[in-house]
C-alpha cells in the first residue's frame, strides 16, 4: 500500500512537472487554434450569432441587443463577448457550461427558456470546451445589454425557475448504437445544437414544446409567424425532398421547387449552418429525414397547403 501511494504521488510530481513549462511560457493549450477552430463550427451549428447579435449592428459581433418577440414578451439576448462589464469577461468555463447545459446564470437563478438550453444541455463537454475556447478568443465589446421587456409577472426569475421545474431535466445526448455514425452525427447536431426543434414544433401555452408533434410545424412560431413541418409527411410537410435535396437547402436556401429560404429560416442558414462542412449538412437530411412522419398542416408550408388555404 504505500509503495502504490507514493508511486502516486512520483505520478503526480512527474505531471505537475511536465506542465509547469506550459503554464509559464506557451499558449494556454485550453485555446489552441484547432479547439478555436472547432469552437466557431459549433457556434454556426448552434445559431448563438443569430440571436446575439444585433441585424443592424454586424459589427458588433455577440455583442447582444437582438429583440426576440414571444407571446409572454420581448427579450434582448445579451451581451456574450469576453468584455468584463457588460459581456462574460468574468466569466469562467463551468459558468458557461451552466448557463448552456443548466440553464442557470453565475449566481444560481434561472434563464428564461429562449436562451434553448433545452436543446443545449445534450451538448458534448467537448464541443462546451471548443465553444468556450472561441468565445474568449472573440474581441470584446463594450455593449451595454438591454433589459428584457417583460409584464411584470414575468420580471420575476422565480418563474423561470418554476418552468425549468416542470420541463427541463439537465441530459447528454445519447448515440442510438442501432443506427450508423452519420445519423447519429446527424441526430446529436440537430437536438443538441442546432435545436431545429425548437421552432419547427407548436408549443403548450406554458411555451414547452408539444412532443407529441415535435417537427411537426407551428402556425404561430417565434415572431408569431408560421413555421413549416418539417417531418417527412408526403402532404404536410417534406415527404418528398430527398437528403440532397435537403442538405442543398441547409447550404444555400434554395428548396426543390427553386424558392429560397426566407424570414428566420434565412438567417439560419446564413450566419449559423450553412457554414457546416457538407458531410454534417448530409447527415442533419438523414436523421431529419428519418423521423417518424406527422401530417400536421402549417399555413404557409407545402404548394398544396397553400392551394387549400388561398
Ligand atoms: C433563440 C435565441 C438564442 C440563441 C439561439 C442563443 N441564445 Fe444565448 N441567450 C438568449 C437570451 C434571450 C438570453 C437571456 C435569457 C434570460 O435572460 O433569461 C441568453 C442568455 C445567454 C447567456 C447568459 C449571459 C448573461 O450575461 O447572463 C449566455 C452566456 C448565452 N446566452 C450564450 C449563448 C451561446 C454560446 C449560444 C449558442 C450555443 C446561445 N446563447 C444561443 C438568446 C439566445
Ligand atoms: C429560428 C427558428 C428556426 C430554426 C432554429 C430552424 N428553422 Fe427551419 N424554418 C424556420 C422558418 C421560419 C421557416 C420558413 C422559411 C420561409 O418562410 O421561407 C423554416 C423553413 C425550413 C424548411 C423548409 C420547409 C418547406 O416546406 O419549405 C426546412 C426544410 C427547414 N426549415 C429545416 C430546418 C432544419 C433541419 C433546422 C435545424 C438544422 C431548422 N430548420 C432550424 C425557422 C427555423
Amino acid at each position: 500500500m504505500p509503495q502504490g501511494l507514493s508511486r502516486r504521488r512520483r505520478g503526480l510530481i512527474g505531471g505537475l512537472l511536465l506542465a509547469l513549462p506550459c503554464v509559464l511560457a506557451g499558449p494556454d493549450p485550453a485555446l489552441d487554434p484547432e479547439r478555436v477552430a472547432r469552437g466557431e463550427l459549433v457556434l454556426r451549428a448552434a445559431g448563438c450569432a443569430a440571436c446575439h447579435t444585433d441585424p443592424e449592428d454586424p459589427e458588433a459581433f455577440l455583442a447582444g441587443g437582438r429583440a426576440l418577440e414571444t407571446p409572454f414578451g420581448t427579450f434582448h439576448a445579451p451581451n456574450i463577448t469576453p468584455d468584463p462589464e457588460h459581456g462574460i469577461g468574468r466569466w469562467r468555463v463551468h459558468d458557461l457550461d451552466h448557463a448552456l447545459r443548466h440553464g442557470r446564470a453565475p449566481d444560481g437563478s434561472a434563464y428564461f427558456p429562449v436562451l434553448p438550453f433545452t436543446s443545449y444541455t445534450r451538448m458534448s463537454t467537448e464541443d462546451l470546451a471548443a465553444l468556450w475556447a472561441y468565445l474568449v478568443t472573440r474581441p470584446a465589446v463594450s455593449r451595454p445589454n438591454r433589459p428584457h421587456d417583460l409584464p411584470w409577472w414575468l420580471r420575476w426569475r422565480g418563474l423561470a425557475t418554476l418552468w425549468q421545474w416542470l420541463y427541463f431535466d439537465a441530459e447528454r445526448f445519447e448515440p442510438d448504437p442501432k443506427r450508423d455514425a452519420r445519423w447519429n452525427r446527424g441526430a446529436y447536431l440537430v437536438e443538441a445544437l442546432a435545436h431545429c426543434a425548437e421552432c419547427h414544433s407548436p408549443r403548450t401555452w406554458l411555451g414547452a414544446i408539444d412532443e407529441g408533434r415535435r417537427f411537426a410545424g407551428t402556425r404561430s412560431g417565434p415572431e408569431g409567424k408560421p413555421v413549416p413541418n418539417i417531418t417527412p409527411d408526403r402532404e404536410t410537410g417534406i415527404g418528398r425532398w430527398s437528403v440532397s435535396d435537403l442538405a442543398y437547402y441547409l447550404e444555400t436556401g434554395m428548396d426543390p421547387d427553386g424558392d429560397f429560404a426566407g424570414g428566420l429560416m434565412a438567417e439560419v442558414i446564413d450566419s449559423g449552418i450553412g457554414h457546416l462542412p457538407p458531410e454534417d449538412l448530409e447527415a442533419i437530411a438523414v436523421y431529419i429525414l428519418s423521423l417518424p412522419p406527422i401530417r400536421h398542416a402549417v399555413d404557409s408550408g407545402s404548394e398544396d397547403q397553400r392551394d387549400e388555404f388561398d
